[in-house]
């Protein structure tokens, strides 16, 4: 039986991951081999999901120019969309690597149905991968920007997604600088008396 120690070894390297992960928002050219991203997605699929039902897939984009190449596409038509984009935010679009933050690797967690549950077995699968790439060294960010440009149809079938709906997008890559942590708020936790 295991016994719970707050302050075990293996509790206190698992802190050590999870408070050091950081949204990398910096890369450096050297290219993650398709390898280390195989390791990454077997560390993400074991996480749990509803009835384990496990209903992920992951669309892997690899290339700098590539990525370069969604980046423009991605940013493009967000400020399309959002025709009301401050100043300040056009501006941002109008950087290169605004989307994709210069990495050269993008991997698509996509829900293989629109099973009610499948979006969030999604995203417990990303935590696992971005925890694990920050074990080995790696960077990574979530691009919640480029949903809108993942989810339409003309994006997803030159990508080859089918029927796979894009729920997580993550660039890894090589850190080129690793952000200060942003701080949290104080958790809002309730204990109600209800009896
Ligand atoms: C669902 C989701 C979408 C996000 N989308 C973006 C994004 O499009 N671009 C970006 O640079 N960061 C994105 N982030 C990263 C957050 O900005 C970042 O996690 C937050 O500022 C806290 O920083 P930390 O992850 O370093 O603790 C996203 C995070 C989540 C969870």
């Amino acid at each position: 039986m295991t016994t719970i120690s707050a302050d075990s070894p293996n509790a206190a390297a698992l802190r050590t991951i999870l408070h050091g992960r950081r949204a990398v928002r910096s890369y450096t050219s050297t290219a993650v081999d398709r390898e280390t991203i195989d390791e990454l997605i077997a560390d993400a699929v074991s996480a749990p999901s509803a009835i384990n039902r496990q209903p992920w897939a992951f669309a892997v984009f690899q290339g700098a120019a590539l990525l370069d190449r969604f980046g423009r596409e991605a940013a493009g038509h967000l400020e399309q969309l959002h025709a009301i984009l401050t100043p300040e935010a056009r501006a941002r679009m109008a950087e290169p690597n605004a989307i994709f933050h210069g990495a050269s690797t993008l991997v698509v967690i996509c829900a293989t149905s629109n099973d009610r549950q499948a979006a969030e077995d999604c995203c417990l699968a990303a935590e696992n991968f971005m925890l694990a790439a920050h074990a080995l060294g790696l960077g990574t960010c979530p691009i919640g920007s480029a949903r809108e440009w993942l989810e339409l149809p003309e994006t997803r079938a030159r990508l080859g997604l089918g029927a796979l709906v894009p729920v997580f997008p993550i660039v890894v890559g090589y850190p080129a600088a690793v952000p200060p942590a942003p701080g949290r708020n104080a958790p809002v936790v309730l204990r109600p008396d209800v009896r």
